[in-house]
């Protein structure tokens, strides 16, 4: 299974902070916020990694990760997009590198304090579509909102004015090589992006997107200076217990 890590964009939310650089080269604690999500995938096994970069500062990316020896890696692959065209469009870069395999698809700024390695191995026991992650929290609006029925997902509401539950999709989703045909049919939205949620909903429509319910901590460390404040604040006092 291959690995994508989304980190382009121009990280508007958060500037000044990020009017120089890319919102995935701040600090989280004592490190660049992508050290995380690379951490995560490499934790579950996932070694083949191709990192989506673009906007500000993508050569700094090279210049910070190199071939990622210090995750254990050898070799990180890097691809760029050109212009802020959405979370589906950064991932329909990556269809030369992924093939016909299965893709783990990780936002650069959500971290985890958990493994998603018995995840993964589920999702590459099932037979085909797409799984997702999902977390109780006490925002939804400020997410993707998913709706569930015993095993599956119902269906998905990006950032809703009246949340269905309380179960945000956190930014890991994996797929099928399906997702190639699926990113084909999507149109813009009203934000002039094509959204993630519009692929998790086509798979949703053909009964084919299961889920898992994290119970360990998680964070969005990119869609305001609150949550970028209040992961920093967890990641130090994770650091500071284990001293
Ligand atoms: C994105 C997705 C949203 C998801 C969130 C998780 O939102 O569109 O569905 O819940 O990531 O971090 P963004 O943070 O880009 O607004």
């Amino acid at each position: 299974m291959k690995g994508v890590i989304l980190a382009g964009g121009l990280g508007t939310r958060l500037r000044p902070l990020t009017s120089i650089t890319n919102k995935h080269l701040l600090p989280v604690y004592d490190r660049p916020m992508i050290y995380y999500p690379i951490q995560t995938l490499v934790q579950a096994g996932i070694n083949d990694i191709m990192l989506v970069t673009g906007g500000n500062a993508a050569g700094d990316f090279l210049r910070l990760l190199g071939n990622g020896e210090e995750f254990g890696l050898k070799h990180i692959n890097y691809t760029y997009q050109k212009r802020e065209g959405g979370i589906a469009e950064a991932l329909g870069l990556c269809r030369h590198f992924v093939g016909q395999d299965k893709v783990v698809v990780m936002l650069g700024d959500n971290i985890l304090d958990g493994s998603i390695k018995k995840a993964i191995g589920d999702f590459q026991k099932q037979e085909f579509g797409a799984k997702i992650f999902l977390k109780t929290v006490a925002n939804p609006r400020e997410y993707g909102v998913a709706e569930v029925k015993g095993r599956l997902v119902k269906n998905i509401v990006e950032k809703p004015k009246n949340p269905k539950s309380n179960y945000a999709v956190i930014g890991i989703y994996m797929y099928d090589s399906q997702v190639w045909d699926i990113l084909k049919t999507l149109k813009p939205s009203g934000r002039g992006e094509l959204e993630i949620t519009d692929v998790n909903n086509a798979f949703i429509k053909k009964g084919q997107m299961t889920y898992e319910v994290i119970k360990g901590w998680w964070g969005d460390a990119g869609s305001s200076i609150e949550d970028l404040w209040a992961v920093n604040q967890f990641i130090g006092q994770r650091a500071r217990n284990k001293k």
